[in-house]
């Protein structure tokens, strides 16, 4: 394989083929070796039930083969034609409010449907079956970022419904135990038979946050559904691996998209690949506005430790975006730095959406490295200054990324508080940042994990806000700290167990003993200015080595009792005036630090330096703010 992939998402179809050569004359002239295709054209490869064409596909793929370029074929399914919703309306997806999808954007199909399913598997086979030997195929992008819904999350047809009362049936055997797992005897929601459980349907107002269902049955829906996309892909890989033995097989995950359990879709692929666009509110993620350097390097962060290896960025932003409205522009250089630091965290490929602006459709205004017109300026030039660069960076694409901090996102934690947010203020997501970003200022390499991957090697683990607790993940956890480990805990850990329900001992729950406190109180904060307890600038203390720093605190607060450990915060002023709320307990050759409220930046950073302090870690290279750098070590030598 060619290091690094540098190309675009590429459209033959929505272009005339005269232009065809143009394109890949250009291509290559910027160094592109790589596109991806394909992953919306269903319409054109299979017109008709069964009836296929990719005469105009391999003419294409031939022209840019000619110029040296390899291909990544996407598998169409995100974009069922109509002729397909036609003759099985029962694809299109139901919202939780019971409305059936209708035709006409993109990714309107449910993905438990057996008529999906054997659309799926017809137009997939015949794909791989055609391009099983041809030498231009690098790889496949599965569909195009799975569960990426617009209009409703999740699906709530009758077969989704079935599938998830038969999930159900597998895991808990009888329902006896889950209707006392469940707790379903509040308000007599006990059940006699599986046909009885809902889905989690809307039962409160559109927008308010969480939802008034069983929080036992939402986390459990919300553990299904992701399963569902799971298995979908599956059905794909599966098809792929048969036939395409030779080829790679990715998908184009979302970073912190929080509806799948990326971890268990990545092991289904050879590659994880994500879309990165550093200037795009996305709609189901904490940070509103334009992402910060510190978010788009944890996203990647967190693709890196799906797999915990290198990567592929499958879109890379090109341009300024957006569907009714235009987003900024990159600024001069803006493509470069987007693109460096994906390679500084691990990316080994580099793809930009897209190649040239699209004059029709919804995306008219997501423009490309071309403009409409298809001449090459400002941005064009940028990639082609970009390919010549990247000449250089050969070995470094694939150079270990060496973190001995990690920092544990759950998804069991996302789903939790998702329907129980829990306190006005408080993402889940903000928490994890938090942290991530004060070891990102002193440039100290972080992986981001989940409960599921294997964080024993890590010197220290940072579980913000480790809401879902299961048995064996506290096994885990006591038995590493024993052996060493850093373990930073905060607020709202240990309170719930696998069901979702509250646990009846004192929180953090069975991390009591480790972290040495019990919260035997605790209030949620409001913003500023509420008039009830709401923290602020200097609401406590924190002893540092003999120093005193007064830092923030907002969103939360416990009130600990300390049975057996070191206080290195109390608070000032508020409900809980003068109680600790910062602790270190040592145990054997480790320790665990417990925080009971939210820190500001500057908590955060005092707490992080005593974390470097006592491991021995050493910061990185020191640097302005919002300047990253990343060290990556090749055969020993350290860059
Ligand atoms: C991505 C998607 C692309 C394109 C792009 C711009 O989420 O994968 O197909 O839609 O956003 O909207
Ligand atoms: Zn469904």
């Amino acid at each position: 394989m060619a290091h690094p992939l540098f190309g675009a998402a590429y459209y033959p179809e929505h272009c005339s083929a005269e232009r065809w050569s143009i394109d890949a004359r250009l291509m290559q002239q910027a160094g592109i070796n790589t596109v991806r295709l394909a992953e919306f054209a269903w319409s054109r490869l299979e017109p008709k039930t069964g009836v296929f064409d990719f005469a105009w596909l391999d003419k294409a793929i031939d022209i840019l083969m000619a110029h040296g370029i390899q291909v990544i074929l996407g598998t169409p399914t995100a974009a069922p034609p109509a002729w397909l919703i036609q003759a099985h309306p029962e694809i299109l997806p139901v919202n939780e409010d019971g409305q059936r999808a209708g035709f006409g954007m993109r990714r309107h199909y449910c993905p438990t449907q057996p008529a999906f399913h054997a659309a799926t598997r017809r137009i997939v086979q015949a794909m791989a079956r055609h391009y099983q030997q041809h030498p231009a195929v690098l790889a496949w992008q599965i569909d195009n970022e799975l569960g990426n819904i617009t209009n409703g999350i999740r699906c709530h047809c009758s077969s989704c419904r079935t599938a998830f009362q038969y999930w159900l049936q597998q895991r808990y055997g009888s329902l006896e135990r889950l209707n006392s797992l469940w707790g379903t005897v509040f308000w007599s929601q006990e059940y006699s038979a599986w046909e009885q459980i809902p889905t989690p349907m809307r039962n409160v107002r559109p927008g308010s946050p969480g939802s008034a269902h069983n929080p036992s049955l939402y986390l459990d829906f919300a553990r299904f559904t992701s399963e569902s996309w799971v298995q979908y892909q599956q059905l794909q890989v599966q098809i792929l691996r048969d036939l395409c033995p030779q080829h790679l097989i990715t998908h184009n995950l979302m970073g912190l998209f929080p509806y799948i359990n990326y971890v268990k879709l990545a092991q289904d692929l050879d590659v994880v690949s994500w879309d990165n666009y550093p200037r795009l509110p996305t709609p189901w993620s904490a940070f509103k506005g334009n992402w910060s350097p510190s978010h788009v390097a944890m996203a990647h962060d967190l693709m890196r430790g799906l797999k915990g290896r290198t990567y592929w960025v499958m879109e890379q932003q090109a341009g300024p975006s957006g569907w009714g409205r235009i987003s900024p522009t990159p600024l001069p250089g803006e493509i470069r730095l987007w693109t460096l630091q994906s390679l500084a965290h691990g990316a080994e490929a580099i793809v930009y959406f897209r190649w040239q602006t699209c004059n029709v459709g919804t995306e008219q205004y997501w423009h490309g490295i071309l403009p409409y017109d298809g001449t090459p300026g400002r941005r064009y030039e940028e990639i082609c200054q970009i390919g010549e660069e990247l000449q250089c960076l050969d070995t470094l694409v694939t150079a270990a990324f060496p973190a001995e901090v990690a920092i544990l996102r759950s998804y069991d934690a996302l789903w939790a508080f998702e329907a129980q947010p829990t306190a006005e203020g408080l993402s889940y997501d903000d928490q994890i940042g938090r942290s991530y970003r004060a070891f990102w200022r002193r440039n100290v390499a972080v992986d981001l994990i989940t409960e599921d991957s294997s964080w024993e090697s890590y010197k220290v683990l940072v579980a913000p806000c480790l809401f879902v607790l299961r048995e064996e993940v506290s096994t885990r956890l006591h038995a590493w700290v024993e052996a060493g480990g850093t373990l930073v805990l905060t607020f709202r850990s240990g309170v719930k167990d696998a069901y979702n329900r509250v646990i009846d001992q004192p929180l953090p729950g069975a991390l009591r003993d480790l972290a040495g406190v019990h919260v035997i109180d605790y209030t949620a904060l409001l913003p500023a200015g509420a008039g009830v307890p709401c923290g602020g600038p200097e609401s406590l203390e924190l002893v540092i080595d003999g120093t005193i720093h007064r830092v923030g605190a907002d969103v939360w607060m416990d009130d600990l009792e300390v049975k057996d450990a070191e206080v290195l915060g109390t608070y000032r002023g508020g409900p809980f005036d003068g109680a600790p709320t910062v602790t270190l307990k040592r145990i054997g050759a480790g320790r665990v630090i417990y925080v009971g409220t939210s820190l500001d930046d500057r908590g955060q950073a005092l707490l992080m330096n005593k974390v470097l302090d006592e491991t021995g870690i050493k910061p990185g290279v020191p640097s302005p703010d919002n300047v990253e750098v990343v060290r990556r070590v090749h055969e020993g030598t350290d860059y």
